[in-house]
């Protein structure tokens, strides 16, 4: 199979991360419940993994590094911390359904950012006229999950910075793949998944904290910390981490970190970009598909959709399959990024690359397509 559906979860992980996780299965229990040595094993693997990520992202306290299930756990986290009932939102047109449901949920009023794909200006100007004093909280992904477009996070956190509005950074596309400097921004939180660009198992997800906004749990329960009050922790991660932790992902992801770090973020962001630009390149010159992308190596990551014209999205990407080829197709999850994009209605066909990928890849993905794309209408 060619794994092309990294945006879903990066499925081809270093060997480093599958042995780690045996490791920890073998050799240690849960951290904070004892003083023995399974246990202090486990809480070194966390305090190491915590640790790993505060460095990556510029967070001051490894404290501040909170484990979650995925982003979307991080997400709700954050945003049911910072916006109440009938609370109101400025969000962009590229955020996924992580964001928009717990915002519906919450019947917040929700002022939508909007600007076309790849204006990184407009995008910044639309943010400007919608952050006024009396928004809760401003959430911005970091990259789309559908287009791999790169938003002007930095220009929109000036703008919460100076008007003093909470900002949420969706790292879900970026963490791992572009630099995020959490003290820089000045963000309450960025949540992030663990298992896509930072390579660690499902399961696994991060949200950092700038430690001064309100953090209100998703669920209480034990921490090991304070047994005795009947109320959660009022201290970081432990107020956000009731339960027993998910230590042999943990350690997983903590291999996935070390390997990104090792490697690089910007040769491993350098490399899936040159594959989405040889994808694009390559789907140019395919009769009947029209691509989401510019001729710019930098206006996006390593993500890339295209519209397949007159077919059904998905009846292309199970043809793909068919052909060995797995891909994202529709909507993605996120509905409002297609509306943004114009997109609705088609949806699109999407790839996404990893640092596993090669361009011999892109390559068979190229020569599969045009037999994938012949007679799939709905
Ligand atoms: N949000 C992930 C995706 O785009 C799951 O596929």
């Amino acid at each position: 199979m060619i794994y092309l559906d990294s945006a879903a979860t990066s499925f081809q992980k270093p060997e480093t991360v599958g042995r780690a996780m045996e490791t920890a299965l073998r050799e240690m229990s849960s951290p904070g419940r004892g003083g023995y040595p399974a246990a202090m094993r486990a809480a070194q693997t966390l305090l190491d993994c915590r640790t790993e990520l505060a460095e990556l992202f510029h967070v001051p306290e490894p404290e501040q590094v909170v484990f979650t299930m995925n982003a979307t756990h991080g997400l709700n986290l954050a945003i049911k911390s910072l916006i109440p009932y009938g609370g109101r939102a400025v969000i962009s047109g590229y955020e996924h359904n992580a964001v928009t449901r717990p915002l519906a949920a919450l019947g917040a009023d929700i002022r939508v950012a909007a600007a076309p794909l790849f204006e990184p200006d407009m995008t910044a100007a639309a943010f400007d006229k919608a952050i006024t004093p009396d928004v809760d909280a401003v959430i911005c992904t970091h990259v789309s999950n559908v287009f791999g477009a790169v938003q002007p996070i930095e220009q929109v956190a000036a703008l919460c910075r100076e008007r003093g509005v909470p900002l949420i950074v969706d790292a879900s596309q970026s963490a791992g793949v572009l630099p995020l400097d959490m003290t820089a921004l000045g963000a309450a939180f960025i949540a992030m998944p663990g298992h896509k660009g930072l390579y660690g198992p499902q399961g696994t997800g991060v949200l950092l904290c700038c430690g001064r906004a309100e953090t209100a749990p998703l669920i209480e329960g034990g921490t090991g910390s304070v047994s005795i009050q009947q109320e959660m922790p009022d201290f970081l991660p432990d107020r956000l981490e009731a339960g027993t932790h998910n230590v042999p992902g943990i350690a997983g992801l903590l291999a996935g970190v070390r390997f990104v770090r090792e490697r690089g973020l910007e040769q491993i962001c350098l490399h899936e970009r040159k594959l989405a630009l040889r994808a694009s390149e390559g789907l140019r010159s395919i009769p009947g598909v029209s691509v989401c992308a510019r001729r710019d190596l930098f206006a996006q990551t390593g993500v890339l959709s295209f519209v397949p014209e007159g077919q059904d999205a998905e009846l292309v990407g199970n043809a793909l399959a068919e052909a060995g080829v797995a891909v994202r197709a529709g909507m993605h999850c996120a509905p409002l990024a297609h509306r943004t994009a114009g997109t609705l209605d088609s949806g699109t066909v999407r790839l996404s690359f990893s640092a596993f990928n090669t361009p011999e890849e892109v390559d068979r993905f190229l020569a599969v397509l045009p037999e994938a794309l012949r007679g799939r209408t709905a």
